[in-house]
């Protein structure tokens, strides 16, 4: 299977992926990473691991109609079965999110549906929550919505700031990220009535019907 990686920065979500494709010997190849800008960090660290990288910058199109056509047309160059969105900072087209239904996840900041949007880690402390956490979650065309598939939890702290919070999440990210990419490639995600079901491996589904 083809795995397209969307990023816009750092990429440390998309490096868990491709350490965890690779020590686990997934049956998945990282096809690309792809970022909307032209400076991101991660795509430094996706050359040095021989993944094919292009950049399509969302500054070279007028319109975001425009910019979701190319970027569009770029991924399906790589024939992905899954898209992966990596800290990819943009706000996607309902045409775009439909061409990649049941097939492109996210990974937000938040126990969603709590704090969709951005500064997640300061509207958890300004509203006063003892638990935090993040959602990697099926993409719909509504902003920080769809079908969620795994979270991470984790205390708030004494004396927590959206740096501290953000710093211990992100450890847990690089946890179910990569869990849940691999649940997707063994075909164990399962939307049903807008919910996702964990399914056995298929080896075993097999094994139980005989
Ligand atoms: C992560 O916190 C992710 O949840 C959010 O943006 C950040 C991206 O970090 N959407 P990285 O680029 O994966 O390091």
């Amino acid at each position: 299977k083809n795995i397209v990686i969307l990023i816009s920065g750092r990429g440390s979500n998309m490096e868990a992926v491709v350490r965890a494709a690779q020590a686990e010997g997934w049956p998945a190849r990282i096809a690309a990473v792809i970022s909307n800008k032209p400076d991101a960090g991660g795509l430094a660290y996706a050359q040095s691991r021989g993944i094919p990288t292009a950049v399509v910058s969302n500054k070279d199109f007028a319109t975001r109609a425009e910019f979701d056509a190319r970027l569009q047309e770029v991924i399906d160059t790589f024939q992905p079965d899954l898209v992966v969105l990596a800290g990819f900072m943009r706000i996607l087209t309902a045409p775009f999110v439909e061409h990649y239904a049941g097939r492109m996840l996210n990974i937000h900041p938040s126990l969603l549906p709590l704090f969709p949007g951005l500064h997640t880690h300061q509207q958890a402390l300004d509203a006063g929550m003892t638990e935090h956490g993040a959602t990697v979650h099926f993409v719909t065309a509504e902003l920080d919505h769809g079908p969620s598939v795994l979270q991470a939890r984790i205390p708030v702290l004494p004396g927590d700031t959206p740096d501290l919070l953000a710093a211990r999440l992100l450890a847990e990210e690089h946890k179910i990220y990569p869990r849940a990419v691999r649940l997707f490639i063994e075909d164990r995600l399962v939307i049903e009535d807008g919910a996702v079901r964990i399914v056995e491996s298929m080896d075993r589904s097999r094994a139980d019907a005989i």
